[in-house]
């Protein structure tokens, strides 16, 4: 493995600095060595170029895209060329780091064969370096099938999005102790079956807690506290693009969306006094 990364990093030297690519067994060697491993979504080569050039270890092209690229209630309706299309433009973007791309609902849920095939193309295709599924124990035998055969998985656990219908509200999972024993019974058996990382989505942070320390496969929180190896936010969330989401796990680190409408209404006004363009603008 070593090897192998080496080899990559010698393809990768630029005139300044040599680029080591993020691969799965660093994100592993990250958590032993209790280095915190960072993580956005993106789903374009030009947001995909900043977060990498800004030095992010993951990127999500999450099927989030369905609800901030394609304007859908849910992320339902995203479907397995919709990810390919997001993934090619964003490994486009990407020099450093590793590029995961997220199973839409009904690509892997109807049998591992299947999941197994669509992977294949997330891979091939779109140029992914990992998939990501959304579920605990009926996953499990898919995620064995894709990662035997040298697909890379990340699992997700807590707040499943893909399962909305099923659960009918998007609050906060393993606050009973059901449902945080079966969460702990999900994680250990998704690392047994192959995954490299576990997101963990919307639960209590002391819970994230206890399976950060359970398992040896890095966790990815959102929403699941300050205790995880790692965490993850939708990218146009945390710079303030999207104003109608605001749960309390969002940091905004800028305020865009007021930022991008008063640059847009300055343009549209020095279109309408004639202030653009000026002589310098022409030719
Ligand atoms: O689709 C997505 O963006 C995700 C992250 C929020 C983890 O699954």
């Amino acid at each position: 493995m070593e090897n192998q990364e080496q080899h990559i990093d010698a393809d990768r030297h630029t005139h300044s600095a040599p680029m080591r690519r993020v691969t799965t067994r660093r994100l592993q060697d990250m958590k032993k060595q209790g280095k915190r491993i960072s993580c956005l979504t993106a789903y374009d080569a030009l947001i995909a170029r900043i977060l990498d050039e800004a030095g992010i270890d993951l990127i999500l092209v999450g099927d989030s895209l369905g609800n901030i690229v394609q304007g859908h209630e849910t992320t339902i309706p995203v479907t397995l060329d919709d990810i390919i299309y997001h993934t090619k433009a964003v490994v486009r973007g990407v020099q450093r780091a590793l590029v995961v791309a997220d199973m839409p609902f009904m690509s892997y849920q109807v049998s591992p064969e299947e999941a197994f095939r669509n992977a294949g193309r997330l891979m091939k295709e779109a140029g992914a370096s990992a998939v990501k599924v959304e579920g605990g124990h009926r996953v499990c035998e898919a995620v064995r099938r894709m990662t035997e055969a040298g697909i890379p998985v990340m699992a997700h656990l807590g707040l499943t999005p893909q399962s909305i219908n099923q659960f009918g509200s998007y609050r906060a999972r393993g606050q009973n102790a059901e449902e945080a024993e079966e969460m702990m019974r999900d994680a250990k058996e998704l690392e047994q079956a192959g995954a490299f990382a576990v997101v963990l989505e919307k639960i209590p942070m002391e819970l994230a807690l206890k399976i950060t320390e359970s398992i040896s496969i890095p966790t990815i929180g959102i929403g699941a506290g300050p205790h995880c190896d790692g965490q993850i936010l939708v990218y146009s969330d945390m710079i303030g693009l999207t104003i109608d989401f605001s749960p309390r796990f969002v940091r905004r680190y800028d305020s865009l969306h007021e930022r991008v409408n008063d640059s847009v209404s300055r343009y549209i006004q020095d279109i309408q006094s004639g202030n653009f363009p000026d002589e310098s603008e022409s030719y």
